[in-house]
């Protein structure tokens, strides 16, 4: 019998069936880099995805499964045969009318709670970098209350908290395109963002090591000022920096919170507090420079002096 089958088959029969990671989030900034990541380092990886029309990008790297995270009756059998969840769930640009209760904290509880049923071993979870000291600012407060629940479960935790992404810090871009940058404080405060490849990679290697909780930043940390400068040098433009006093945030989130959507108030409120929380800098990982980031950033765009760059969302 053992003649008629295939070498491939034959090898598949003698590996050990390799350990299989399901990623939620994976249609996102990070969700996508872990995806590959975890691929690339030899997992067999499942990645959920709430739309059909979102498994094309997916699919050369993971087993794709449609489901709603919002939606318990919907993860019913997903974590079956899993060894571990990776999750970077979590509202940012998204505009679904949900909260960063709904999403961030409850979203997250059903995927660990399926996740328990299942047997898996391990949860990473993906938060914010000092989260446990922000927890006046909305996004954070879900996403610590899901921290705590992950530290309740049977199931281990590994919770990895990043200082700011480099998609993030092209708001700086954003404002250097426009002329001006507008910082709070005196832009002394400094910050050691990271790339989502190398984050993704500090992730994997962090669950393979069994770190329960740990801080993550790029390998250079910028003042503020200086993330200014760097945005303003990919750009080829002159920097002007204005720096505005600090009693003016509580000033701007009350105005912000009241006439404005929950979509602007939300990330506003995130942001503006992380920028005034002091140094945010983490323990160093990664090789990839943000300066080589806003190079790539605006030559996609068509160079220093016609790029457009796009706003984002901060965490
Ligand atoms: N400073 C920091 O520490 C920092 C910085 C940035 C981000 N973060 C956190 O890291 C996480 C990942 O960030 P990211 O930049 O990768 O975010 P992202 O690109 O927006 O990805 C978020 C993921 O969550 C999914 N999602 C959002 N709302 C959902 C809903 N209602 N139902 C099902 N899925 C939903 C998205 O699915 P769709 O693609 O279908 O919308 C996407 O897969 C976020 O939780 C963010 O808050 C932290």
């Amino acid at each position: 019998m053992d003649t008629e089958r295939s070498d491939v088959e034959k090898s598949a029969l003698r590996t050990p069936a390799r350990p299989r990671v399901l990623v939620v989030g994976a249609t996102g900034y990070l969700g996508g880099h872990l995806v590959r990541s975890l691929h690339g380092h030899g997992y067999d990886v499942r990645a959920i995805v709430r739309r059909d029309e979102q498994r094309d990008a997916l699919e050369p790297f993971a087993e794709v499964v449609v489901a709603q995270a919002t939606t318990p009756s919907t993860l019913v059998g997903v974590a079956d045969g899993v060894d571990a969840v990776f999750s970077s769930l979590g509202i940012t640009r998204q505009r679904d009318g949900l909260t960063y209760e709904d999403v961030d904290y409850a979203a997250n509880l059903n995927v660990l709670r399926e996740a328990e049923r299942a047997g898996v071993g391990s949860f990473l979870y993906v938060s914010v970098f000092r989260g446990d000291e922000l927890e006046s600012v909305g996004l954070v407060a879900a996403k610590e209350r899901f921290v705590r629940a992950l530290r309740e479960s049977p199931v281990r935790h590994h919770i990895v908290r990043p200082t700011g992404f480099f998609s993030d810090m092209k708001d700086f871009l954003e404002m250097a395109r426009s002329g001006r940058a507008w910082l709070v404080g005196d832009g002394s405060a400094r910050l050691n963002p990271i790339d989502g490849g190398d984050l993704a990679e500090a992730c994997v290697e962090l669950w393979e090591q069994g770190v329960p909780e740990a801080g993550v930043g790029g390998p250079r940390a910028y003042t503020h000022d200086e993330l200014a400068m760097v945005a303003f040098q990919a750009l080829r433009k002159k920097p002007k920096i204005t720096h505005l006093p600090l009693w003016l945030v509580p000033v701007v989130l009350f105005l912000l919170r009241v006439f404005a959507p929950r979509h602007v108030y939300g990330p506003a409120e995130f942001f503006l507090t992380a920028m005034t929380t002091g140094d945010m800098v983490a323990d160093r990982w990664g090789e990839r420079s943000l300066d080589a980031f806003f190079e790539e950033e605006v030559a996609a765009l068509g160079g220093a002096t016609t790029g457009a760059v796009p706003a984002t969302r901060p965490g």
